[in-house]
């Protein structure tokens, strides 16, 4: 008999709307209904305007949903008093595209930020803690370094340290290698594996990138005109996927196979090494763009809009 595990995140029928400037409402997300189980690693995927940031963004309540219920580690956040809701939200960790690290902070500074947040440690716990978390991403040695001298999977990193300090369940990633290039890529991505691996922190990964979700997740979702498509097992995409979406990952998934295969040197790190924009025109997509936001492409339309500033992200989350 299979246990049957409880899920860490559950949405029910969440929908969400925006005002537009002329007074209409936009449905950028509709009566989604999913669930991600401890420990699991799911990829978001989508086209541009899809609804994969908002969606991600409902799960700790950034966005708070029309309708629909929204259940964390047991708990329905759409009705949480505030207070309570603070709380649960600690234990759900963010990281953006755009890193949204604190400028004017060390690396260290903006490790303790959320721990500072909420009263309970004490200053040598804090610094314990915050030593802990940038020796787990490989930062031990930037401790003293601001933002400004760090490179941008360092810079990434630290935004994950500061999103595991206090120790969450899950961990939310928007678009988190986008910014960087092809071999920090695959660094941030073995640093997220290492995360789900040694901590058991499951992760929701919104992304463009296939090879993202080739190299690190186990379940995709996709998502079109705020929609949930379809889900699947990312090891069995060709037998349970159909949308577009899913038929390119399976064609990276042969063509990774048959790297495999080939003893040659020209082979190798087929997995992140030259991402491969869901906007790509496939399958000769040739770009070796390191950045795809900065894509010139006139065809193709603008790729991931910027993420919500720290600031205002951090006053929602304390409000
Ligand atoms: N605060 C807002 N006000 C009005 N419309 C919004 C707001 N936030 C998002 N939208 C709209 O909702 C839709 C979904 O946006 P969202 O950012 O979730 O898309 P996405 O799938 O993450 O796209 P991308 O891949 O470009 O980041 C878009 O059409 C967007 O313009
Ligand atoms: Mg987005």
């Amino acid at each position: 008999m299979t246990a049957v595990v409880d899920p860490l995140i559950r949405l029910d029928g969440v929908s969400k709307s925006f005002a537009l400037p002329d007074g209409r409402r936009f449905d950028a997300v509709r009566d989604v209904s999913l669930s991600v189980r401890p420990g699991e690693i799911l990829g978001l995927i989508g086209r541009s305007g899809a609804g994969k940031s908002t969606l991600l963004r409902l799960i700790n309540l950034l966005e708070r949903p029309d309708a629909g219920l929204v259940r964390v580690a047991g708990r329905e956040l759409t009705t949480l008093p505030a207070k309570d809701l603070r709380l649960a939200r600690q234990r759900i960790g963010m990281i953006f595209q755009q890193f949204n690290l604190l400028q004017n902070a060390t690396a260290a500074e903006n490790v303790a930020f959320p721990l500072r947040l909420h009263a309970g440690h004490s200053r040598a716990q804090v610094a314990d803690r915050v030593a802990e978390c940038l020796a787990l991403v490989g930062l031990a040695d930037k401790a003293d370094s601001y933002p400004a001298q760090l490179s941008g999977g360092q810079k990434q990193r630290v935004a994950i340290a500061r999103a595991l300090a206090p120790r969450p369940d899950v961990l939310l990633c928007d678009e988190p290698t986008s910014a960087l290039d092809a071999e920090t890529t695959r660094e941030l991505l073995a640093t997220l594996a290492d995360v789900n691996a040694r901590l058991g922190v499951t992760l929701v990964i919104v992304t463009h990138e296939l090879e993202v979700v080739h190299a690190l997740c186990r379940r995709a979702a996709v998502i079109a005109d705020g929609r949930l498509v379809e889900q699947f097992d990312v090891a069995n995409a060709a037998r349970q996927a159909a949308s577009p979406l899913a038929l390119e990952l399976v064609r990276l998934q042969r063509q990774a196979a048959i790297a495999d295969q080939v003893p040659s040197h020209a082979a190798t790190s087929h997995a992140v090494s030259s991402p491969t924009s869901i906007l790509s025109p496939a399958p000769t997509a040739t770009s070796t763009s390191t950045s795809t936001s900065t894509s010139t492409s006139t065809s193709t339309p603008s790729l991931a809009a910027p993420s919500a500033p720290l600031v205002s992200s951090l006053e929602a989350l304390r409000a």
